[in-house]
């Protein structure tokens, strides 16, 4: 493992049976907390977008924002938030999605994106891929190309990778780390 994996895998915390017995949640808290880790992620979420040729970060609330607005700042691009739904003040473009109980929905400003725009979206995990798939689906409804998706962390035994490739398209879908 590289050195910065292993800044960044030493500062996610592990809490057992959270938010739901059984559920291992994987806290990014600490990494946000320490400079020198939260820096070099965003350098190499940044690296990535450059990589990808990305015009705009699409960062998925919440913690999808934290880490995609300094990456679009590094990059010198736009950032623009797709927002769980009913948050957005103008006129928005919405995709629901399946949770492995019911249903949810995100949102874009139908205006943020245009046919010139290509798109990185950004998250903190790739779990089932449900909330990353609607987020794509949103993007190319919305008119603009998906440059990749890039993540920290990809929970590789809840196979979102797989599913999400159809959606992908060939777009590439960057994981910092997998666990
Ligand atoms: C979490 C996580 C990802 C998503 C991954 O968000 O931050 O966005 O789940 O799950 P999936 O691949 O199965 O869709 P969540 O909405 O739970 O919380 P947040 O608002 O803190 O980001
Ligand atoms: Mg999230």
């Amino acid at each position: 493992m590289t050195e910065i994996r292993e800044l960044l895998l030493s500062r996610i915390r592990d809490v057992a049976d959270y938010p739901e017995p059984g559920v291992m949640f994987k806290d990014i808290t600490p990494l946000l907390a320490d400079p020198a880790a939260f820096t070099a992620l965003t350098d190499a979420l940044a690296e990535i977008a450059e990589g990808t040729g990305a015009t705009k970060v699409v960062g998925l609330e919440a913690r999808g924002f934290i880490l995609g607005a300094p990456v679009a700042v590094r990059a010198g691009i736009g950032f623009i938030p797709v927002r769980k739904a009913g948050k957005l003040p103008g006129a928005t473009l919405a995709q629901a999605y399946d949770l492995e109980y019911g249903s949810a929905e995100i949102e874009v400003h139908a205006e943020d994106l245009t046919a010139e725009d290509r798109v990185l979206v950004v998250d903190d995990v790739l779990a089932t891929g449900g909330t990353a798939e609607a987020s794509v689906q949103l993007i190319r409804r919305a008119g603009a190309e998906v440059a990749g998706l890039a993540v920290l962390m990809e929970l590789g035994f809840l196979s979102g990778r797989a599913r999400l490739e159809p959606a992908l398209n060939g777009a590439p879908l960057d994981a910092l780390l997998t666990v």
